[in-house]
């Protein structure tokens, strides 16, 4: 473990693939460490394709970065950027629960992107599962992939629940078997909504994976991800087959971590 002027770095033994972990005692070194991570993968992207593909995931841990990053300003870059949502409530975009609503306030509207560039998942006026299927159907367009094909998303951002669910695959859900289709639909409950998500294949495509985490309440859940201790968690099974993953995670969420 070394401690650099962003945090605390840590290569993640005993791994297939590239794993990371930066811890932050300041908000606002993570933040910066965030942005620096985001303008170097976007050039990345740019430079190899001509754009530059990012799935964001909702929830409250991630706004702060969103707002952060709204304030970046590179109109070339948000030209090049394509952005498509990780997952996604199934309400409507007024809803306060919509993660399209809370991305569209706290970063879409915000920047000069064309709104061509925006994905969100439709979840107005169609089914739940027409919904899922109207979204692979965009990301087959857009990536021009067949079935059996999975796009390559530059990156894509997670957070963690609480109880180890990652995007909008939860524990035990039939989602996480989903081998064939992009995106799936998820039946839960009136509290936490149905939902739309990306699969893990396509999670597991991406060049780079980051997951942001904060607070002491993912804490346990981080420390049996990070250790490996418990693969049935839908955040263990995030292992990108050629790309890296990297922990960008506050000192109290990582509160439980040995060492
Ligand atoms: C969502 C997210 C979800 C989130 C975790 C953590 O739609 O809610 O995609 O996977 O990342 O539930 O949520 P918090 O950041 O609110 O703790």
């Amino acid at each position: 473990m070394e401690r650099g002027q962003a945090g605390l770095k840590s290569m993640i033994p005993n791994s297939k693939f590239r794993k990371n972990m930066f811890i932050f005692d300041h908000e606002d070194q993570m933040l910066k460490f965030m942005l620096n991570k985001w303008e170097d993968i976007s050039r990345e992207g740019i430079e190899r394709r001509g754009c530059f593909t990012a799935g964001l995931s909702g929830g409250r841990t991630p706004i702060i970065f969103y707002q952060r990053l709204a304030e970046w300003d590179s109109k070339p870059s948000w030209e090049r950027t394509q952005f498509f949502l990780v997952d996604e409530r199934f309400v409507s975009f007024a809803d306060k629960d919509s993660n399209y609503r809370m991305l569209k306030e706290t970063l879409f509207g915000k920047i000069p992107i064309p709104q061509e560039n925006i994905h969100p998942i439709p979840t107005e006026k169609t089914s739940l599962e027409t919904s899922a299927r109207e979204y692979e159907e965009d990301l087959r367009r857009f990536f021009k992939v067949s079935k059996g094909q999975y796009p390559t998303f530059d990156l894509i951002l997670l957070g963690i629940g609480e109880d180890g669910h990652t995007a909008s695959l939860f524990p035990g859900s039939e989602a996480l078997s989903e081998r064939s289709h992009l995106a799936a639909a998820v039946v839960l409950d009136e509290m936490r909504h149905h939902r739309i998500t990306l699969t893990l294949p396509v999670i597991n495509h991406a060049e780079h994976v980051i997951f942001f985490v904060r607070g002491e309440n993912k804490a346990f859940a981080l420390k049996k991800i990070i250790g490996g201790d418990d693969l049935s968690l839908p955040a263990s099974m995030v292992q990108p087959r050629s790309g890296d993953l990297l922990f960008v995670i506050d000192r109290e969420a990582s509160s439980q971590l040995s060492g």
